[in-house]
């Protein structure tokens, strides 16, 4: 089953609890939790401790996307405070191998991040290891920014690699998914939606979930 998965980086964080309530019980499937370390992007978040309040908030899954230099140091924090899900970006790891399986050894989904200018032949050889493919729709570090297009063909690249290869790996799209993009993103295979401001940002956050996942289901 396709799943939504708000990205709360678009919430207002004075009402955070009630905006995830909101989303998730209108369907919302995960919640995408951002960090970020103002080195790897321009932009800083949260970390550890709020990750943990939203997971006594909801009882979604966590998606933890780790937009952070020397992710390796942060693993086990981020998994103590509920992450369900890691994913940390090719570009800044020599070691996503190794990083990749800690990740599965704690018995949480692992996944790898690439960036909008990295090509998808540069998973091949780590594909069959991991749990999901986070293609980034737009560079990482803000909210509400336009949707690359080349994403489009990157995911129908990388969903016939997986589907070829018979591999047990899901695809996440990430940055600027909307109810006028969100089908073809879809029929071009993805399985995970991170939605920010479309979510968040919208006047009703139960209508735009539903909206959302109408189409995808
Ligand atoms: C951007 C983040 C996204 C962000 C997406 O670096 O990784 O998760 O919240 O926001 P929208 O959906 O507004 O593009
Ligand atoms: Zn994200």
């Amino acid at each position: 089953m396709k799943k939504i998965c708000p990205s709360i980086l678009s919430a207002d964080f004075g009402k955070l609890a009630e905006q995830i309530k909101l989303a998730e019980s209108a369907g919302a499937d995960i919640i995408h939790c951002d960090i970020m370390d103002g080195h790897f992007v321009p932009n800083i978040t949260f970390g550890p401790e709020i990750v943990s309040k939203v997971n006594e908030i909801t009882s979604l899954p966590l998606d933890v996307h780790l937009m952070i230099n020397s992710p390796e140091r942060y693993i086990d924090a981020f998994h103590n405070a509920g992450a369900d899900y890691i994913s940390v970006h090719l570009e800044n790891n020599y070691h996503i191998n190794r990083l990749t399986a800690y990740i599965k050894n704690l018995k949480i989904k692992a996944g790898v991040v690439i960036n909008p200018a990295t090509p998808v032949t540069s998973l091949e050889c780590i594909l069959e290891y991991l749990d999901y493919v986070l293609i980034m729709s737009v560079n990482p570090g803000f909210g509400g920014q336009k949707f690359v297009s080349n994403s489009l063909n990157k995911v129908r690249e990388l969903k016939s690699i997986i589907t070829k290869n018979n591999y047990n790996c899901l695809i996440e799209i990430d940055g600027g998914i909307n109810i006028d993009n969100i089908k073809e993103v879809s029929d071009a295979g993805v399985d995970m939606f991170v939605c920010g401001a479309s979510v968040f940002k919208a006047k009703d956050i139960s209508k735009a979930v539903r909206d959302l996942k109408k189409i995808i289901t």
